[in-house]
This record gives C-alpha cells, structure tokens and sequence, in this order.
C-alpha cells in the first residue's frame, strides 16, 4: 500500500467484480441501442476503460473535462467546461461516467447542460457515491459503491494530480492535505 495511504478501502478485485457486475446490468438497457458513453476525466478513466469493456451492445466514446475544484478537497462552486465533446449528442441516448458523486454540483451541472442540447436521454453511472455530501438534486442511476465521507486515491482519483494510477481505492492520510 502506498505509505500516503491510511488503508485500501476497496481492493482491485473488490473493483474488479463490482464494475462488470454494474456494466452487464448497463448493458442489458441499451440492446438494440448505440449509446455515447461521455467520461469525464481524468478521474473516470480507469473506471470507464474496465466498465466499457462488459458492454455487448455498440457504443460510441467520448469524453469531457470539467471541474469545480481548484486544487484542493473543496468544492469552489463554478462548473468549467475544459474540453467539450467532439460528438453531437442531440437525439443521442448518453451515458455519462463518472468517478465519483460527492456534493452532486458537477453531475447535476453536466446532465442538465447535455439534456439542454437535445440528448435523447441521459444516464449516470458513478463509481463511488458520497451521499452524506451531497447538495444538489441529483443521485446516479448506476452506481458501484456508497461510500463514507472521506477523501480517497486511486483506480483513476486524484490529490493534487496524484495517486491515479494506484490499482486500488486507498483513504488518504489526513495529514497530507492538511499540512
Ligand atoms: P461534486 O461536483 O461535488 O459532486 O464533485 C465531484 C468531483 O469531486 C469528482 O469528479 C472528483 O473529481 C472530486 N472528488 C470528490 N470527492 C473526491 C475524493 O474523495 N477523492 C478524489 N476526488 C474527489
Ligand atoms: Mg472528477
């Protein structure tokens, strides 16, 4: 385990199991569809890399940078639309993956923009769902783990642009974002 970690609170085979367990059921609501899979990066990618790969039906992938953090574990409250989809998503039956759901600002924001552009539907799928947090009126269609209130690392998560590439979801040490 990483040593900024506290502990591993899902291991890669907890991970493993979960992910393709939520995409088979994904899957089975799309037959006879094409859906635009959007993952937002960079925190989905792992997830979104394991979860596409259980999908049958064909998909279409794209993929958007937001962000309504700064560098920190606050939220600043503003959504910013880093890189736009290159697809059109009117008529578009959208499934939109996602790391994690903490306050719900910035899925809340993302959903009603890609309905505001015509999609046809839109589906949310989240890794991990922070439901104590949350502020905004939104909760995942789909998701793999409810989690406590703490900030964690890996499979794709980041502090500070770190700790994305650990196979595993770790709780990080308290002491290294409050230094
Ligand atoms: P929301 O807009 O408040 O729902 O925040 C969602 C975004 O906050 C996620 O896409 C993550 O980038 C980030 N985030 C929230 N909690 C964590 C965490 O525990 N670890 C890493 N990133 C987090
Ligand atoms: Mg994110």
């Amino acid at each position: 385990m990483h040593k900024d970690c506290e502990r591993i609170m899902l291991t890669e085979e907890q991970l493993r199991e979960r992910v393709k367990e939520i995409a088979l059921q994904v899957d089975k609501v799309y037959e006879g569809k094409r859906p635009l899979v959007v993952g937002i990066l960079k925190g989905s990618i792992i997830f979104y890399a394991d979860f596409i790969r259980h999908l049958t039906v064909p998909v279409e992938l794209d993929f958007m940078v937001v962000s309504s953090y700064g560098s920190g574990t606050v939220s600043s409250g503003k959504l910013k639309i880093k890189k736009d989809l290159d697809r059109d998503v009117k008529g578009r039956d959208v499934i939109i993956v996602e790391d994690i759901i903490d306050s719900g600002f910035t899925l809340a924001n993302l959903k009603a923009l890609l309905l505001e552009r015509g999609a046809a539907s839109v589906m949310i799928v989240t890794l991990l769902n922070k439901k104590e947090r949350r502020e905004y009126d939104i909760a995942p269609d789909y998701n793999c783990f409810d989690i406590e209130n703490e900030f964690v690392v890996g499979y794709g998560l980041d502090y500070n642009e770190m700790y994305r590439s650990l196979p595993y979801i770790g709780i990080l040490k308290r002491n290294v974002y409050e230094k």
